[in-house]
């Protein structure tokens, strides 16, 4: 997730950019860069840092000459790592355009062998690099620039808000938005555009939002919009009266929820570029994980921390299924400590959100030292356990500012349901073609989940927030979930939450079974005969006065029976069981936190990266 902004009027433009930039630096913050007109000529400034940084380089220079229309950008590194060639905004061959981008290029890698087999140069390892080029290509053919741009737009398959500016027609700024937002602001005799509210708040209230499939043209005093054959558009003006701080959080009260309610396009997110849409296979070719580099492997770590390690577990559930390897899970505090048996045929996979968390970063430093290949799962581009991964698989989750990990871990989930697919392939075993569409249309099926269910999570919460003690329960992929909703219960409102394996009831944790300790129990009719002994499980809570709080495959009345509360998880494929399972969990612990008057996005004591032991 970037930050986009743009400016067409009258005012100094470099304050306007940089204003609007440091209030989108929440989207995005590895590199920065910002392009305006001195007299006919483009000219960039950009940065690998901050937007500080980049105020920094500006404050130096000469301002003399410079106006509008200009461009910035903050970046959150999808491709091509954080550096002041990739930052944004990136020119043509002839540096007549700038074009600032959010979102992903799915078929960029094609676009640019077309573009370099046509003479382009590039500078950049970006997949926003192919589209100005693209838009260049189609001027030099003689196109004019609306016709070039909505050409280029056309073509491009995946996610994208862009912004556009030509030295040859400097009174315009082209922007188009596909699944990714895109807001215009409009002022006085002034236009302005950016990704987000926030950035627009210090100078209008006036806004456009563009629908996908949508270009604007911002010429001064005029603003027309079309559809991406050209055909115009009407729009409708918006009046925001939100203040900033409820702006950056998307009108939500908290980022969590924010986040929570977003996975659905994180998971899409996830899947752009990795789905070969020609093949309909999974494709994780493009990353150097190939069945070359897999084939001396004869055992697997898979090591990490909190959310991740849960992730890791929920990998095993799904690996196991494929790949017939020995294949370990661990703590990465325990395993850091140990003497693991590592050789050069093992794969060590270190799964982390931030890329920077100490115990898995010693865990993969000491696998490697014994000879092992390292593959890590990551949210941040450039971050150190990447730098040191011999092949790295980026969950595209866009920034996780709320210290709770939610859309890092179902789109690590993700990756796992990819991996075991691709792998799959890879040894030439069969698995259900028709698992690859159910996936692809699999985000917008949790986005529908998501609001459905909400209403009744808030119900559930009022019900059972006072209470001091939970365990959760789950068997089988359902087991990680368990321990994952456990601890986010723990970990924003502070609330003492077990999670179990449901068959190790018996084995103690039954005793603490009364009136007063409501068991979370999972299970999913997809699990087949462990659903059975599951319901066994419940039956001997609910025996033991225990209240029941049921996430259960919809349709359960012998569940239903049991359970105090229950939400009702629809009929869904085995692999896509913790997605389903874990939105519920996530959501009652916000609520019960929001209602327990907890610090949602900041819980005490804890840091969103555990960068130290
Ligand atoms: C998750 O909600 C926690 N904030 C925490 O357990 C986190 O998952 C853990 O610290 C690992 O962080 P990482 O994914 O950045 O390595």
């Amino acid at each position: 997730m970037c930050g986009i902004v743009g400016y067409l009027g009258d005012r100094p433009l470099l304050p306007v950019l940089l204003e609007g930039l440091r209030r989108l630096e929440y989207r995005g913050y590895d590199s920065a860069g910002v392009v305006y007109l001195r007299g006919n000529t483009l000219e960039i400034k950009k940065v690998k840092g901050r937007v500080y940084d980049l105020e920094e380089r500006l404050f130096q220079m000469d301002h003399r000459g410079i106006k509008s229309p200009g461009l910035g950008h903050t970046r959150w590194a999808t491709h091509g790592e954080p550096s002041d060639e990739n930052a944004h905004p990136h020119f043509d061959c002839r540096g007549k355009l700038a074009l600032v981008h959010n979102g992903i290029i799915e078929n960029y890698y094609k676009l640019k062998r077309r573009l370099i087999e046509r003479g382009h140069k590039f500078n950049s390892e970006t997949d926003t690099e192919v589209i100005v080029h693209l838009v260049e290509d189609y001027l030099l053919e003689g196109l004019p620039l609306l016709d070039a741009f909505l050409r280029t737009l056309r073509e491009l398959q995946g996610a994208f808000a862009l912004a556009m500016i030509s030295a040859e027609e400097p009174d315009k700024i082209l922007v188009a938005r596909y699944q990714s937002p895109l807001v215009i602001g409009i002022g006085e005799d002034e236009l302005f555009l950016a990704s987000d509210i926030p950035a627009l708040l210090p100078f209008t209230k006036k806004m456009v939002f563009l629908e996908d499939r949508e270009v604007a043209l911002l010429q001064k005093g005029t603003l027309q919009i079309f559809d991406f054959e050209g055909r115009s558009r009407h729009y409708t003006l918006k009046e925001i009266y939100w203040d900033l701080s409820q702006a950056e959080k998307g009108g939500y009260p908290h980022f969590m929820l924010k986040e929570i309610l977003e996975q659905p396009q994180a998971l899409q997110n996830t899947l752009m570029g990795r789905i070969d849409l020609n093949t309909g296979e999974v494709d994780f070719s493009k990353e150097g994980l190939t069945k070359e580099w897999l084939s001396p492997i004869n055992k697997i770590y898979i090591v990490a921390c909190g959310t991740s390690y849960h992730a890791g577990l929920v990998g095993k559930y799904l690996l196991e299924r494929v790949i017939n390897l020995p294949l370990e899970v661990e703590l990465a505090s325990e395993f850091r400590y140990r003497n693991p048996h590592v050789t050069e045929k093992t794969l060590f996979i270190g799964i982390s959100q931030s890329g920077e968390t100490a115990d898995t970063l010693a865990s993969l430093r000491l696998a490697k030292e014994k000879g092992a290949k390292a593959l890590s799962i990551c949210n941040v581009l450039g971050s150190t356990i990447t730098r040191e991964s011999d092949i790295v698989l980026y969950t595209q989750a866009g920034p996780e500012i709320s210290v709770a990990s939610t859309k890092a871990f179902t789109t690590q989930v993700l990756i796992f349901i990819l991996l075991s697919l691709y792998w799959s392939k890879l040894l030439d075993k069969n698995y259900e073609k028709s698992l690859i569409e159910k996936l692809l249309a699999l985000p917008s099926h949790l986005g529908q989940f998501l609001e459905r269910i909400r209403p009744k999570i808030k119900e559930i919460a009022k019900h059972w927030y006072h209470a001091k003690d939970f365990l959760y329960l789950g068997r089988n992929i359902l087991y990680p979930i368990a321990l994952e909703g456990a601890l986010k219960l723990k970990e924003i409102a502070y609330i003492h939450a077990e999670g179990y394996a449901a068959g190790e009831m018996k084995h103690g944790p039954i005793a603490l079974i009364e009136d007063t300790v409501p068991t979370v129990i999972l299970s999913a009719k997809e699990t087949g005969v462990i659903f059975d002994k599951t319901l066994s499980n419940a039956e001997e809570i609910k025996s033991r006065r225990g209240p029941l709080i049921g996430v259960i495959t919809e349709g359960s009345p012998e569940f239903q029976k049991l359970c105090k509360d229950y939400i009702e998880i629809p009929r869904t494929h085995y692999e896509f069981l913790p997605l389903y399972y874990v939105l519920p969990l996530q959501l009652l612990a916000y609520e019960m936190a929001v209602l327990r008057g907890c610090d949602v996005d900041r819980p005490r004591n804890l840091a969103k990266s555990v960068t130290v032991e």
